[in-house]
């Protein structure tokens, strides 16, 4: 049939639904079907077919996948995607041993991005942040996540915002918009980080509201930077708005933000390097999906968050890359799929349930992609592998061999 597309002889790995997947769910939710097929109706996945089973009428267009894995389409759940400049110069004050946060204090690391950004105009924005979609899109994610955070003033925040929806509207991109200017505290309020909280909450966030440039705001709940107070201040203010939640939290020390996370219902909270167990438990009991970032780890030569311990209290685990110039220059979320099953030690099942199902959740896309299913969105990666095992074991080669996005190949 004309305007049909069908994937035959796939190995199908997919999670189910369109809610987290915790505890053991975050596994087993995941089957395997040999000699599958997935029919495209359009950009919606139309029927898939259990094994040897096929549609009843000849289509056009058919892709053998010829026995080798098909999964639906990555999501990469926490990226800081839009900022001008890199940061190449920070490497050897890093390897003398300056910590992130002394070079933070020093006018360096986020503050050095706010300056390039500031100076960057939206199309040069939208134009370097869309190779780096390309580029995510070729390694096989087809949603993307992107906050703001690197303007921290009305001007420059809404400048970010503006690229993430020009990148969907006219780039066809799909990025999930998150307001970030609780990211530093900028020199223009140096010293007084409640003053720019409420800066942020009276000043900028309503019109962030008026122009409806974002679905999510987020905060960095950090030892200087911002305190769990002022992250609760900012957060309920957000949801107040009707916006959703994120909370950058327990990074580097464990003062509470992933304990708030679960307490106020935030979607997700990030990074939880050093989360206790009181924050464990709070997240599990608010249902919030822990997106753990494992570049992060490598690149800054941290410890791994406790995934097993999070995923066994079920939390809901997502894996996701961190994309930015600083922490994590690197936008290849198969390496850290392999970091996910190598450091955290998940299986491969909650490894890909922790880049589609549950990191849709975390970006609040579950309705529409996450998992190979009827009705869906048709974002599927036929791999260049035989099996899930052999996808996450492989370690900083592109294994993406065909991308459908929308039904398109790209
Ligand atoms: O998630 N931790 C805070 N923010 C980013 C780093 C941003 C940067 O260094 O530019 C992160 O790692
Ligand atoms: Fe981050």
């Amino acid at each position: 049939m004309m305007d049909m597309l069908l994937i035959k002889n796939a190995t199908l790995a997919t999670a189910h639904g369109c809610t987290p997947a915790a505890g053991a769910a975050q596994h087993t939710t995941v089957t395997v079907t040999e000699n599958a097929s997935v029919l495209i109706n359009g950009d919606t996945i139309q029927t898939v077919y259990g094994s040897g089973e096929a549609p009843s009428f000849e289509c056009d267009n058919v892709i053998d996948a010829e026995g080798r894995l098909v999964t639906a389409g990555l999501v990469d759940a926490h990226t800081h995607l839009i900022f001008g400049g890199w940061r190449q110069h920070e490497v050897p004050l890093k390897l003398k041993g300056a910590s992130y946060l002394e070079i933070l204090q020093a006018g360096g690391g986020i503050l050095n991005t706010l300056k390039a950004t500031r100076a960057a105009s939206e199309d040069e924005l939208f134009d370097k942040a869309a190779k780096v979609l390309e580029e995510m899109l070729h390694h096989g994610v087809t949603t993307v996540e992107a906050k703001s955070g690197y303007g921290l003033d009305a001007e420059n925040e809404l400048k970010q915002l503006r690229v993430i929806r020009r990148l969907a509207h006219e780039g066809g991109y799909n990025v999930v918009p998150t307001f970030m200017a609780a990211h530093a505290v900028p020199l223009e309020f140096s010293g007084d980080p409640d003053g720019y909280i409420e800066h942020i909450c009276t000043k900028i966030l309503p019109l962030v509201a008026d122009d409806e440039l974002c679905e999510f705001v987020d905060i960095f709940c950090e030892t200087g930077v911002f305190n769990v107070e002022q992250s609760r201040k900012m957060l309920q203010y957000a949801q107040m708005y009707g916006f959703k939640t994120k909370i950058h939290a327990d990074e580097i020390d464990a003062i509470g933000g992933s304990k708030l996370a679960g307490e106020i219902g935030a979607v997700s909270a990030e990074h939880l390097i050093a989360i206790d167990d009181d924050g464990i438990a709070s997240m599990a009991k608010g249902g919030t999906i822990a997106c753990l970032l494992p570049g992060t780890s490598l690149y800054l030569g941290k410890d791994f968050a406790p995934a097993r311990k999070m995923v066994e209290a079920g939390v809901p685990v997502a894996v996701c890359t961190d994309f930015n110039p600083g922490s994590c220059p690197s936008c290849n979320l198969q390496l850290c799929m392999n970091l996910a099953l190598l450091r955290y030690k998940l299986t491969p099942q909650e490894v890909l349930t922790a880049v589609t199902l549950n990191a849709a959740c975390a970006v609040d896309r579950a309705n529409v992609c996450g998992t190979v299913e009827n009705g869906k969105r048709a974002d599927l990666v036929i791999w260049d592998a035989p099996d899930l095992d052999y996808l996450v074991y492989r370690m900083g080669s592109n294994l993406a061999s065909t991308v459908i996005k929308g039904g398109k190949t790209v």
